[in-house]
């Protein structure tokens, strides 16, 4: 499909995602949610992408939040729930997409740009990046999951900080309580993503497909559920032939071919 507010490309086997509304820092308005959308469909259904990146046009913001005169122009509590609700189910879909996606965060990752961040696998930010969510300034809270992913990841009584001041932190402070995984110089992120991205996608991607499944299922369930899974999608790993190219390759003392089978 041809997009208007992001630039979808394919370098190799990487798909690379950027916001494309610099003169308003990205913001999500609901047009590019829907071509978010189906940009992930996209490269979720093209054999020749193994790893996404996601990241914004221009040097000052990944995304800065959902579009705030959209929000103003709400006109009930149904329509934001649903305006939640809708904005939720298409971030859902980057975090249960088959393929790793990483953000390369690249500036102001505020209130909806944040939750997007987090619904990413790997969080790598430059380190002029600022994080937050800043909702709380606006009279809301934040609607596209951001009380739920925060906590789980920098857990409740720094989420509770971030989410009830509206404070933004630096990078190296988002680094600090793992809001973020690498901080890299800003001239440096797209290359430093993208290499992750290649070596990533040079993995068996049905294995990689189903650990990042058997983490996003299992840290969302008991220890014991967790494990029983991760041995059905252990078990589905043994079935490949990657998993014979792989063993193989070992003890034959080369470098395996992976085919995705
Ligand atoms: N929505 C709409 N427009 C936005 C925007 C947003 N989230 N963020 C920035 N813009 C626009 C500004 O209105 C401005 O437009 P004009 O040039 O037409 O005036 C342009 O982008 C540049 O922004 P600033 O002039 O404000 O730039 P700055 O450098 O002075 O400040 C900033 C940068 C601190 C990021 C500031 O723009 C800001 O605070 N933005 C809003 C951040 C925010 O509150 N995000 C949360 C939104 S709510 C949400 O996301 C809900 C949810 O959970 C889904």
């Amino acid at each position: 499909m041809g997009y208007q507010n992001l630039l979808v490309t394919r370098e190799a086997s990487v798909g690379i995602i950027m916001f494309n509304r610099p003169k308003v820092l990205n913001a999500l308005n609901r047009a590019t949610m829907v071509e978010l959308s189906a940009a992930v469909d996209e490269l979720d259904c093209d054999e020749g992408v193994r790893s996404v990146v996601v990241t914004g046009a221009g040097d000052k913001a990944f995304v800065a939040g959902a579009d705030i005169s959209e929000l103003r122009a709400i006109a009930d509590a149904v329509q934001g729930a649903e305006f939640a609700a809708w904005g939720q189910r298409i971030l859902f879909k980057i975090e249960n997409s088959s393929k790793p996606v990483i953000a390369a965060i690249n500036g102001y990752a505020l209130g909806g740009g944040c939750e997007l961040a987090m619904a990413c696998d790997i969080r790598m930010a430059a380190d002029t990046a600022k994080l937050g969510q800043p909702e709380i300034n606006l009279g809301i809270i934040p609607g596209y999951g951001g009380t739920q992913r925060l906590p789980r990841l920098v857990g409740k009584g720094r989420a509770k900080w971030l989410i009830l001041t509206g404070d933004m932190i630096t990078a190296q402070e988002a680094l600090r309580i793992g809001l973020v995984d690498f901080v890299v110089p800003a001239d440096e992120l797209m290359d430093a993503a993208k290499e992750l991205a290649r070596k990533i996608a040079g993995k068996a991607p049905l294995a990689v497909s189903w650990a990042k499944r058997s983490i996003n299922v299992g840290t969302e369930t008991d220890l014991v559920a967790a494990c029983a899974y991760e041995a059905s999608q252990f078990g589905l790993a043994c079935g490949t032939e990657d998993r014979l190219e792989g063993t193989t390759a070992f003890l034959e003392k080369r470098p395996p071919q992976f085919k995705g089978k």
